[in-house]
């Protein structure tokens, strides 16, 4: 079965009088492993997609699968967990708790699921606070801000801000990644890195299944698939031959 499932999937917002289709008729089915590029113009309905599958939101209409879990119908409490064990998130506007430093809004997302480790051969999860802090730290070091790791997020760049919430979600190495115009205030060369990081989770010894928005049409080719979305429609969806992070320019 495909690690994730939507069917028929409708999300409507209404504010006042006027209500909002922001999704209409998804149907997808997603394996694990894939990396899925989500590209379309501003309003198409990406984020809301994101959200949907990440159990920040639940459709007005419809199913959402994931991972065996029947997202769409979780309650309140339930889809906390669900988002906690299963998901990681690169929010569009970061989303960082502006009084805790870099490193330990990395740390508290660690805090809540802790750090997967090998013990003796056997997967074993450690919320030891040495194990959550070099693992926070090694994935700073990562998007390059080891020398940023005290600095509060009002200390800092759109772009470094950016870059401690790409962090934030891949040191989860969670089984669902979702990235928001991850690259969006970042310059080429670190948004190559970070592209190469998302592509790296999606490797043999990861094998995780992860989901990039954007606006940029350069950035299709590093899909396994691509979706594009017009009007909370699904207008194309292909597989492909991916380009690695490393050979593509914009
Ligand atoms: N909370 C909300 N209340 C009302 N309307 C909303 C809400 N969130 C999104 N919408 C509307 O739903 C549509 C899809 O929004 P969405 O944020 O998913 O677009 P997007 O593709 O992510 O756009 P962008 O590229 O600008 O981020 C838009 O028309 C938007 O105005
Ligand atoms: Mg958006």
């Amino acid at each position: 079965m495909a690690l994730i499932e939507l069917k028929n999937v409708i999300k409507t917002y209404t504010l006042g009088e006027t209500t909002t289709v922001a999704l209409d008729g998804i149907n997808l089915e997603i394996e694990q492993g894939e990396l899925v590029i989500i590209y379309g113009p501003s309003g198409a309905g990406k984020t809301t997609l994101l959200n949907l599958i990440g159990g920040l939101d639940i459709p007005t209409q419809g199913e959402v699968i994931a991972a065996d879990i029947p997202v769409s119908t979780l309650s309140a409490q339930w889809l906390t967990v669900y988002r906690r064990k299963k998901v990681g998130v690169v929010f569009q506007f970061f989303n960082l708790i502006s009084r805790l430093t870099a490193l330990e809004n990395v740390e508290y997302s660690l805090e809540l699921v802790g750090v997967k480790e090998k013990y003796k051969g056997k997967d074993k999860v450690s919320f030891n606070s040495k194990v959550i802090k070099k693992k926070a730290k090694e994935y700073l070091e990562k998007v390059d801000l080891g020398d940023r790791m005290n600095h509060f997020p009002s200390q800092l760049s759109g772009g470094e801000q950016q870059r401690v919430s790409i962090a934030r979600a891949l040191a989860k190495e969670p089984e669902i990644l979702l990235a928001d115009e991850p690259t969006g205030n970042l310059d080429y060369n670190i948004g190559r890195k970070i592209l190469e990081l998302m592509e790296a989770m999606t490797g043999k010894a990861l094998n995780r299944t992860v989901f990039i928005v954007t606006h940029n049409d350069a950035i299709c080719p590093l899909g396994d698939r691509v979706i594009r979305l017009s009007d909370g429609q699904i207008i194309e969806n292909y597989t492909q031959e991916y380009t690695p992070a490393k050979e593509l320019y914009w």
